[in-house]
């Protein structure tokens, strides 16, 4: 076993709130899809499944390293928000909280000289700054707008859609 059964542990916690991510983003894209903003669903439909292949990632590290994989219960993602602004704001919230976790396992790993899972970690420290600034920069977007001017939002999405590259899952883990 490559890992202490501490980090074992840690990231297989981590799996399930990468998961809880994952659904937290289908809820938000349900809700814009109910509103009948198809661009904004399908940025969180997207995203969901960046989530998801962020819970894979982690979970086959831990087989990968010798570890033993418990994927917590999932609590119930937030369903219900009251404008555009709210699911964003809840979003990005949840990025903030992922963002912490990130750093929680990376600072284990390097207080057990882990080096290994450091280095997997490394991958997902990068990965927050970019998730982080893109919802901020979606929440300014959807609050300069105002919920009468998401037709705007919905337009800058649907023509920076084909410009943007294919998310990816980085390095195998
Ligand atoms: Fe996997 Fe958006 O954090």
């Amino acid at each position: 076993m490559l890992i202490s059964k501490t980090m074992s542990s840690a990231l297989s916690t981590q799996v399930g709130n990468e998961f809880l991510a994952s659904l937290q983003y289908v809820a938000i894209a349900a809700y814009f899809d109910g509103e009948s903003l198809p661009e904004l669903a399908a940025r969180f439909y997207t995203q969901a499944d960046e989530e998801r292949m962020h819970a894979m990632k982690l979970l086959k590290y831990v087989v990968g390293a010798g570890g033993s994989p418990e994927i917590p219960s999932i609590p119930a993602p937030q369903s219900r928000f009251g404008s555009a602004v709210d699911a964003v704001q809840c979003a990005l919230d949840h990025e903030l909280r992922v963002t912490a976790q990130i750093n929680e396992l990376a600072s284990l790993a390097k207080r057990e000289s882990d080096h290994l899972s450091d280095g997997m970690l490394q991958w997902f420290v990068t990965e927050q700054l970019e998730e982080v600034s893109g919802m901020e920069t979606l929440l300014k977007m959807v609050k300069r707008a105002g919920e009468s001017g998401l037709l705007m939002v919905e337009d800058f999405l649907a023509r920076t859609k084909a410009a943007a590259p294919a998310p990816t899952g980085g390095p195998a883990a």
